[in-house]
């Protein structure tokens, strides 16, 4: 409130930034918001199954191209760290992990001390000097390194990239076609000291550099935080090599407003109680297709369901069933995966989107990436 009115309204971007990962106040940097008790929950906390069979995935595609090595495994928003502890536990038995260091970046010192006390065997923190924040062993012996941001990873080499519900969260500049033109959705407050969207007076800088002069809807979401990730993920692979998967809510550039918050797992107003709610955005996955387009060829989006289904999620689960003999726990194994399956809920919700460098255009036109 006191920067509003010091500078005037906040684009929906800054607000965003503010909200979600202000040092002190940010709803990230601030509370461990998975579970029953939190706001969300994501599929790699509903099943150990989730990120064991993209650990299945990412040996496949790589046993495919001939298995380079050494490798990067790196995480973004890698929130309680589930994923990648269940990607690990996989990886360990393809005896992978040899090969293998492992990346993560988190932008939320409290989530990554939750990350580090459930992977690690040993820890140590740094200071601002370093690129990376924290590094660590590992309990299957693989080093660990964190960063805030992806370009401080300096280990140039083959990497396997996994964003999960990371994308949703950067922020995004909202505008509106005018008369005048494309105006953006501003942040202000009212007279009764209450936050409220405004458009500004005409077209902004933002909106002249980012709204395309093709676009046809009336009213668009842009995420250029997502766009700078994406450009710069597809030149290191290029670069060096290596395969990345998105899994993200999203769209294929024809939605327009999805700016909404969660709190209690409940969909609610972002604009109330401010800090205490997660902000998101549906993905724009044709923005991240093209801002990868020349260097890296794209896969989907598939529906989750669809994904996982030829990912034979349910031979997983029969294995994990035979091996189970408390009833509870069976009857649990058996209602997560219809959650992660389920149309009406996560299957369909969420997509799949996988990346891999140009060069193996044709290779992948022969054998192309499960799931996809
Ligand atoms: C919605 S959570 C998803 C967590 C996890 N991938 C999962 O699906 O359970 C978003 C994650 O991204 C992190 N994050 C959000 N904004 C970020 C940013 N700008 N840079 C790095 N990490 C960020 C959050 O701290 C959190 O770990």
């Amino acid at each position: 409130m006191q920067r509003i009115k010091a500078t005037g309204p906040l684009t929906i971007a800054q607000f965003m930034k503010e909200v979600l990962i202000h040092p002190a106040f940010g709803y990230y940097t601030t509370r461990d918001m998975f579970g029953k008790s939190g706001d969300f929950i994501t599929s790699p906390e509903i099943s150990q199954m989730f990120g064991e069979m993209i650990a299945v995935w990412f040996t496949n595609e790589w046993y495919k191209i001939g298995s380079p090595k050494p490798l990067n495994l790196i995480e973004l928003g890698p929130g309680r760290g589930s994923m990648m502890s269940d990607i690990l536990r996989t990886f360990n038995k393809f005896n992978i992990h040899n090969y293998l260091t492992v990346h993560m970046v988190e932008v939320s010192e409290i989530l990554s001390k939750i990350q580090s006390e459930k992977l690690c065997t040993s820890v140590e923190n740094y200071n601002t000097d370093s690129y990376f924040y924290k590094s660590g062993k590992t309990k299957i012996g693989v080093n660990i390194y964190w960063y805030k941001s992806i370009q401080d990873i300096k280990m140039e080499q083959f990497s396997f990239v996994i964003a999960h519900e990371f994308f949703d969260a950067l922020p995004i500049h909202k505008f509106q076609k005018t008369k005048l033109g494309w105006n953006e959705v501003l942040i202000d407050i009212d007279s009764e000291d209450k936050l409220k969207y405004v458009l500004s007076p005409g077209p902004t800088a933002m909106s002249k550099i980012l709204v395309d002069d093709s676009e046809t809807r009336e009213h668009i979401e842009v995420s250029p935080e997502s766009i700078i990730i994406m450009e710069y993920l597809a030149n290191y692979l290029e670069q060096f090599g290596g395969i990345a998967l998105i899994v993200d809510y999203g769209h294929n550039g024809n939605k327009t407003d999805t700016f909404r918050a969660y709190k209690n797992h409940q969909q609610c107003d972002p604009l109330t109680e401010i800090g205490t709610t997660d902000l998101t955005a549906d993905v724009d996955f044709s923005a991240l297709r093209k801002a990868a387009s020349d260097k890296l060829i794209s896969f989907g989006p598939v529906t989750q369901k669809k994904f996982l289904e030829q990912m034979h999620l349910e031979v997983r689960l029969e294995v994990l069933l035979k091996n189970c003999t408390d009833d509870y726990q069976r009857k649990l194994l058996q209602s997560s995966c219809r959650t992660l399956l389920d149309e009406n809920k996560m299957g369909s919700a969420f997509h799949f989107m996988s990346f891999f460098p140009t060069v193996l255009k044709e290779f992948l036109k022969h054998y192309p990436p499960v799931g996809f």
